[in-house]
């Protein structure tokens, strides 16, 4: 018999913080994710590479249902994703996202930026979202910058504003697609060191990223995706030092060639 209620599993394993199962997804002919399965347990940071166009940030987008699926089921620590609704609203808020363009609001200041989500969706005081922002930038070194519009600070304080954001909804799971992307080289790093702390702190994470010492460094995992599969699923030394497949070797001999 079962509960619909109750989402944990009958063989008393806890249930995995992503889980897919024969996800599929379509746009028009385009076959762009295939039978995808995915099992990522609380904790694990999990690198998605991949050529372009394989399904990395689509693979993202289905996760937090930015995307509908064509079949298939996604579950965020157990709970199914809802098709739509306020159920849909508050499981969203479990998946923060942070883009390659930071997408902050131009017209609110750094700190209205972090407070507005727990404000509006998670119906925190403005009090207390207040002093929740202040310690979350403080956590990524922009505290001082809490009055300032967006276009006052630098892309890589942008990011970490973006960040910061995305932390103050409380997410059970963080999705980076390619956060350091649009920054200027000096200010990778600076992006990268927050997110390894959240790594570290045990934040459940999964980052397309084209930067290759964080992915060796801060990931647990390496999903390699091309043409919409999930082509090697395996550790980082493993899949640095000996990937299995050919679109793998080929993937890896162009960018560690620059
Ligand atoms: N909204 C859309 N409508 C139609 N096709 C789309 C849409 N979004 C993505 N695609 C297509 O789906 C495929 C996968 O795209 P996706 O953006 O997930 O790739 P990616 O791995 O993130 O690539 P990149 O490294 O360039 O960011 C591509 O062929 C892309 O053109
Ligand atoms: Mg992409």
């Amino acid at each position: 018999m079962t509960n619909a209620d109750d989402n944990t599993p009958d063989d008393g394993a806890t249930p995995s913080m992503i889980s897919m199962q024969h996800v599929d997804k379509t746009f028009g002919s385009l076959h762009v994710l295939k039978d995808i399965e995915l099992e990522v347990p609380a904790g694990q940071v999990v690198i998605v590479l991949g050529p372009s166009g394989s399904g990395k940030s689509t693979l993202c987008r289905t996760i937090n249902r930015l995307e509908p699926i064509d079949s298939g089921t996604i579950a965020i620590d157990g709970k199914p994703l809802p098709a739509e609704g306020r159920a849909l609203a508050k499981l969203r808020a479990d998946v923060g996202m942070v883009f390659q363009s930071f997408n902050l609001f131009a017209h609110k200041t750094i700190l209205e930026n972090v407070t507005l989500g727990p404000v509006k969706v998670r119906k925190v005081g403005k009090d207390d979202a207040r002093t929740r922002a202040l310690e979350l930038l403080d956590r990524v070194g922009i505290a001082n910058q809490a009055d300032k519009y967006p276009a006052q600070l630098s892309g890589g304080q942008q990011q970490r504003v973006a960040i910061a954001r995305a932390l103050a909804m409380g997410p059970k799971v963080m999705l980076f697609d390619e956060p350091t992307s649009a920054l200027d080289p000096e200010m990778v790093n600076e992006v990268l060191d927050v997110m390894t702390a959240l790594a570290k702190e045990g934040m459940t994470m999964l980052v397309v990223t084209h930067e290759m010492g964080f992915a060796r460094r801060a990931g647990d995992r390496v999903l390699f995706m091309s043409d919409g599969e999930i082509v090697e699923d395996t550790d980082p030394e493993t899949f640095f030092t000996d990937p299995r497949s050919d679109r793998a070797k080929d993937f890896l001999g162009k960018i560690l060639s620059h």
